[in-house]
């Protein structure tokens, strides 16, 4: 797994909430999480997409296809999943840009320390189309919703438990 911290003040902004409940998550979530794949596969057309990042993938549920990149800030999570795993902050990816086909980002949106540098960074890596989820419980989700239309045209679905965002163009 690669480590891809880019400096100390990045350190800085670990959430190590998620290092502590790592080893019990995929049983607390895996249902769920499943759920919102499942609905995102309804949705989209996967076989177009020939690369795809996860960003903020955990130990790897919302993982849409075998050969996905997970990327997340929890080396503890990351350790738990397979695959290529890549362990950066999403406000920071070590990715050149149109890099990937697909980004996704699953219930993780509302963690990030900068949301806005984080979705231009998703922006910038992203060739075609790019899936967000927001847990609809959290009290950012407005904000979170706003954000993301800066940045993206798209459609909002509602799944039930989370706010899924799938983008048809970037906003310059
Ligand atoms: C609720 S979990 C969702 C995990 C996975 N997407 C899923 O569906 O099971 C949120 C994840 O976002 C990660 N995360 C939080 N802030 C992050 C950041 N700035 N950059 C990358 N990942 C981050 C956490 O470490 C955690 O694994």
């Amino acid at each position: 797994m690669l480590r891809a911290y880019g400096n100390n003040t990045v350190i800085e902004m670990t959430d190590r909430y998620y290092e502590t409940i790592a080893t019990g998550y995929d049983q607390l979530h895996k249902a769920e999480q499943q759920r919102k794949v499942e609905f995102v596969l309804s949705l989209i057309e996967l076989k177009k997409y020939k690369t795809v990042l996860d960003v903020g993938s955990g130990t790897g549920l919302s993982r849409l296809m075998g050969n996905t990149v997970g990327l997340d800030s929890s080396f503890e999570m990351l350790a738990k999943g397979n695959g290529v795993r890549v362990c950066a902050y999403a406000e920071k990816l070590p990715f050149k840009s149109n890099s990937f086909d697909l980004v996704t980002s699953f219930t993780a949106i509302q963690n990030f320390t900068n949301v806005i540098k984080a979705l231009k960074e998703i922006k910038r890596v992203c060739k075609k189309t790019c899936v967000m989820s927001i847990l609809k419980k959290s009290e950012k989700l407005p904000d979170l919703k706003k954000k993301i239309q800066s940045q993206f045209v798209g459609e909002f679905y509602d799944q039930g438990v989370d706010i899924v965002f799938i983008s048809l163009a970037r906003r310059s």
